[in-house]
């Protein structure tokens, strides 16, 4: 098989392609036959060297959806079910999507129900398991207020879309006026500008997921209403850290994040139910085979905004 191997980090040309064989599966692994998975930014700052926790050599991608190629007669998974696995070391900890065949512990490989082809598919698992989770974490009801800050990238596009559907009032934000028409018809009922950190609005909401990150987030407290959550989930600005910040600021309202690793098979179900009532996707921008990861990486970096980056190994 097919595996891409970084050694070192560096620019997209430490992306080594490389013969490999297929793994075994064992008690606790199955081996997942990859049809596609999705390339991200963060997957760049990971080849990079900015992920100080992913050791090299390794193969990176953080999600993948395929089939199960084998696994133990009791693992409870069947040979041939489509699945998707996202996040829990995959590509971080242990080898992730960038291959054809991986092998994925059996409790991070979950069933879809969708009936959609494999690029498609490849859409939905870690952005739109972290819009889900994100949404939830809010605890809001239809017909509450939400704000989506860093609303251009692809999970901010999914939360917009998915948070219409349950009913929610979705604002969203992008630092670029020339972008608010691309929030609009993903749905958001209104647009507000991200000018220099700052939100360029007086209003409060309900609940506010925070994509650009700990820079902004005391900022986003500031609009949250008592009572309301602001989590944090993203770090598009770049800062791990939230600075200047007192939990006696936060004056009854709640702070927290959401990690894309907090997933189980309801979770799944339930976001594919959503998926598939309202028929929600994202732009896919581009599709490229394994063996054009180099372009993949490259792509993404030159494009930023609207929508995923897919890569096939059909
Ligand atoms: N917690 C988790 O489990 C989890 C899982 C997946 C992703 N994430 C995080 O979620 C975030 C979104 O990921 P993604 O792949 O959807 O992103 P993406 O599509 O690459 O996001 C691109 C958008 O980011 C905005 N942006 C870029 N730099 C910015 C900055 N310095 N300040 C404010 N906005 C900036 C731009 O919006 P405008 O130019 O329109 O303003 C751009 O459209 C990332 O930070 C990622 O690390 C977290």
């Amino acid at each position: 098989m097919k595996a891409v191997v970084i050694n070192q980090p560096g620019n997209s040309d430490v992306l080594d392609i490389v013969d490999r064989p297929i793994p075994s599966a064992d008690a606790t692994h199955s081996v997942l036959k990859i049809h596609a998975f999705g390339v991200h930014r963060y997957e760049v700052l990971t080849r990079e060297g900015g992920s100080p926790d992913v050791k090299f050599p390794r193969v990176i991608g953080v999600e993948a959806v395929g089939e199960i190629y084998q696994t133990a007669p009791d693992s409870g998974l069947k040979l041939g079910q489509r699945v998707i696995t996202l996040n829990g070391g995959f590509g971080r900890d242990f080898d992730g999507s960038y291959e054809e065949y991986a092998l994925v512990p059996n409790n991070q490989l979950f069933t879809v129900d969708y009936d959609g082809d494999w690029v498609s598919l490849a859409q939905y698992p870690e952005t739109f398991v972290t819009a889900w989770g994100s949404i939830k974490s809010l605890r809001l009801s239809a017909g509450q207020s939400m704000l989506v800050r860093g609303g251009t990238s692809a999970v901010g596009l999914a939360m917009i879309k998915l948070a219409k559907a349950i009913g929610l009032k979705v604002t969203a934000t992008t630092r670029k006026p020339e972008r608010f028409s691309l929030l609009t018809a993903a749905g958001a009922a209104d647009v507000i500008l991200d000018k220099a950190g700052q939100l360029d609005t007086t209003q409060m909401f309900d609940g506010i997921v925070d994509l650009v990150g700990t820079a902004t987030a005391n900022d986003s407290l500031s609009h949250v209403v008592v009572g309301g959550t602001c989590c944090v989930v993203g770090l598009l600005a770049g800062e791990w850290m939230m600075k200047d910040f007192s939990p006696f600021d936060l004056q009854n309202r709640y702070l927290t994040d959401y990690d894309s690793g907090f997933v189980d098979q309801a979770m799944i179900d339930e976001l594919f139910q959503v998926i598939n009532a309202h028929d929600i996707t994202i732009p896919i921008s581009k599709v490229f085979p394994l063996t054009e990861i180099v372009a993949a990486h490259d792509f993404v970096m030159a494009n930023p905004t609207a929508g995923e980056v897919i890569v096939t190994n059909d």
